[in-house]
């Protein structure tokens, strides 16, 4: 029985948490996005042609839902929507960790670098909510441009490269019963 072992992991720690933690139900439940990763780049083959282009973003969530999510959520996607490469427009579903119940889904616009994350959770009572929340995260970010100053045709003619601090913001949702 392989998946016995997170399962029994992730229990442990569930009762570990709810000791630590005691019927803090008024504690407002909070999305906590940590280890937020955003780069993006655009080359050139030459001074026409945009030949590849993308953008990645990554970060953790945490549910500090009393004792009820002890794990933590990885979340990333590629955009590939000009020229910022996220507009908010698509819901990207995050790798939930094995054994853990619940679904986590968010969207990314990177002009405001706001979020939109939608997260599903059992509690330790096998009671499932539903919490849905956005935020903006305050990104530090630059731009560097590369140029091929003495180019020829068949090499590249440019780059443009985006690269960010990893940063964090920290979610209050809208939580249902489901
Ligand atoms: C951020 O993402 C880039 C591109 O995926 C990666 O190379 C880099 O190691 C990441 N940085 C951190 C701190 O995770
Ligand atoms: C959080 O995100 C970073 C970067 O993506 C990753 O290396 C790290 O393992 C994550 N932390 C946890 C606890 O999963
Ligand atoms: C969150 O859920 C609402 C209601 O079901 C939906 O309209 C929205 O698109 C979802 N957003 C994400 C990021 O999954
Ligand atoms: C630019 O390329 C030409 C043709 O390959 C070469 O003759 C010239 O020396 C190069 N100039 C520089 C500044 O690298």
């Amino acid at each position: 029985m392989p998946s016995l072992t997170p399962l029994l992991a992730l229990l442990a720690l569930t009762s570990t948490t709810t000791l630590a933690k005691p019927l803090a139900r008024d504690e407002p439940v909070t999305f906590a996005l940590t280890d937020i990763n955003y780069s993006s780049n655009m080359v050139y083959s030459t001074p026409a042609h945009l030949a590849t282009y993308g953008g990645t973003i990554q970060f953790n969530v945490t549910n500090n839902a009393p004792a009820a999510v002890p794990y933590v959520t990885k979340c990333s996607a590629y955009g590939r929507h000009l020229q910022d490469m996220f507009y908010g427009e698509i819901v990207y579903t995050c790798e939930q960790p094995v054994g853990a119940a619940g679904s986590t889904t968010f969207t990314f616009s990177r002009p405001d670098n706001s979020f939109a994350v939608n997260q599903t959770w059992t509690d330790y009572n096998g009671k499932t909510w539903f919490g849905q929340g956005s935020g903006k995260a305050d990104l530090k970010c630059k731009s560097e441009t590369w140029q091929n100053a003495n180019w020829t045709m068949g090499q590249l003619y440019s780059t443009y490269t985006t690269t960010c601090e990893t940063g964090s913001v920290t979610i209050v949702p809208t939580v249902v019963a489901v």
